[in-house]
């Protein structure tokens, strides 16, 4: 890079009279001295380093500045001026060496860079869905394809959801199969999504057509139970629902979660709050009927319970059983997961270990 031809730009009128003062001299040496000095410097912080000491506040130029106040009034307007105009041109050779550094800077970079696009890629290490929310989010979908709604319910129930209007009085036995984990005399962690029927039912007149997938609490804790995991409840109220419907939702629900044509198979079973009620159990999709450990032998999985909604149900919530019928089912996710994805322990789905959740992304 050639040197900035010096600048000179303060020959204003006067100038003459100004060179020969002492004034004059110091500012045509400053100006030159800070020309080559600018012309030669190699580095950003050096083109700072000579801004400072002209222009900063103890700097060179600065200082002249300030003198302008004590010459005579006639000489004033033409020194400050010319401190002025070398100011300006003090600060454009800095700006156009800082330009002209930065420009041979990256090309110096780039001239160096070497990129071996043979390298492997970094890897951005993404996350997964754990599986049983992958599980809940396909039920769902399945679900509302067909025209279910997707509704929730609190954690934290009343007795009367949870347990009254579900036609489970406070001696029923059906009470000691529940485990129930109490807050307080009355308030429970649901046992169950069935309340959230019950909340949908007191708001909203029929048709109804919902799902309400969610946490349930139990106190038990072993090989097979965990104190929470996760159901989807199902709830369909019209003036003509038979347990045809029932029977055709869920096999065709069944047919889509699993990807399969199984067998199903419904199982006269006993719910409070269904009547009849049934509990419905899929061809073993381990051993495919033959007789398994996982099936003990029968062929047969149970997977989930359903039935035709209870007639006290109806009465508590204030619908008329003489004008509307209902179906209502209730899965366990965790249940349907292991069976679909053949997990053969359920504590995985709550250790949360990578090399087990990553096997779902
Ligand atoms: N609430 C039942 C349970 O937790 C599951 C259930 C069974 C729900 C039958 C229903 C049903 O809606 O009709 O064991």
């Amino acid at each position: 890079m050639g040197k900035a031809a010096p600048a000179f730009p303060f020959f204003v009128s006067g100038f003459d009279t100004l060179m020969k003062n002492e004034l004059g001299k110091r500012l045509s040496a400053i100006v030159t001295e800070a020309t080559t000095a600018i012309a030669e410097a190699s580095a950003t912080s050096d083109l700072e380093k000579i801004r400072v000491d002209l222009l900063g506040r103890q700097g060179s130029l600065t200082a002249l500045l300030k003198s302008v106040g004590t010459l005579p009034e006639a000489k004033r307007r033409s020194f400050g001026l010319a401190v002025n105009e070398a100011k300006d041109s003090v600060n454009g050779q800095l700006e156009q060496r800082r330009v002209a550094l930065a420009t041979s800077q990256r090309a110096a970079a780039v001239e160096q860079e070497v990129i071996d696009v043979t390298l492997p890629g970094r890897s951005t290490g993404q996350g997964s869905v754990h599986p049983i929310t992958r599980s809940r989010r396909r039920i769902e979908e399945i679900f509302t394809r067909i025209g279910f709604n997707v509704v929730h319910g609190p954690e934290i129930e009343d007795d009367f959801h949870n347990f009254e209007a579900l036609n489970i009085p406070p001696d029923h036995p059906a009470r000691a199969m529940h485990d129930t984990f109490y807050l307080s005399p009355g308030i429970v962690l649901r046992t169950h999504t069935s309340p959230v029927q019950i909340r949908y039912m007191e708001t909203q007149d029929p048709p109804l057509q919902v799902i309400a997938p969610g946490r349930v609490y139990r106190c038990d804790s072993d090989v097979t139970h965990t104190p929470m995991f996760h159901q989807v409840e199902g709830l369909a109220v019209d003036t003509d629902i038979s347990f045809a419907d029932l029977k055709g939702v869920l096999t065709f629900f069944i047919r889509e979660f699993f990807e399969q044509d199984l067998p199903v198979r419904f199982r006269p079973s006993y719910f409070p709050f269904t009547e009849p009620s049934a509990e419905v159990d899929i061809g073993c999709v381990f051993c495919k009927g033959g007789g398994c450990r996982v099936c003990q032998q029968s062929g047969w999985l149970e997977i989930l319970g359903c039935g035709m909604v209870h007639p006290e149900v109806f009465r508590h919530v204030g619908i008329d059983n003489d004008q509307y019928t209902g179906y209502a089912f209730g899965l366990g996710i965790e249940r349907l997961t292991m069976l679909r994805y053949g997990v053969d322990d359920l504590r995985l789905f709550f250790d949360n270990e990578i090399a087990f959740l990553r096997q779902f992304s």
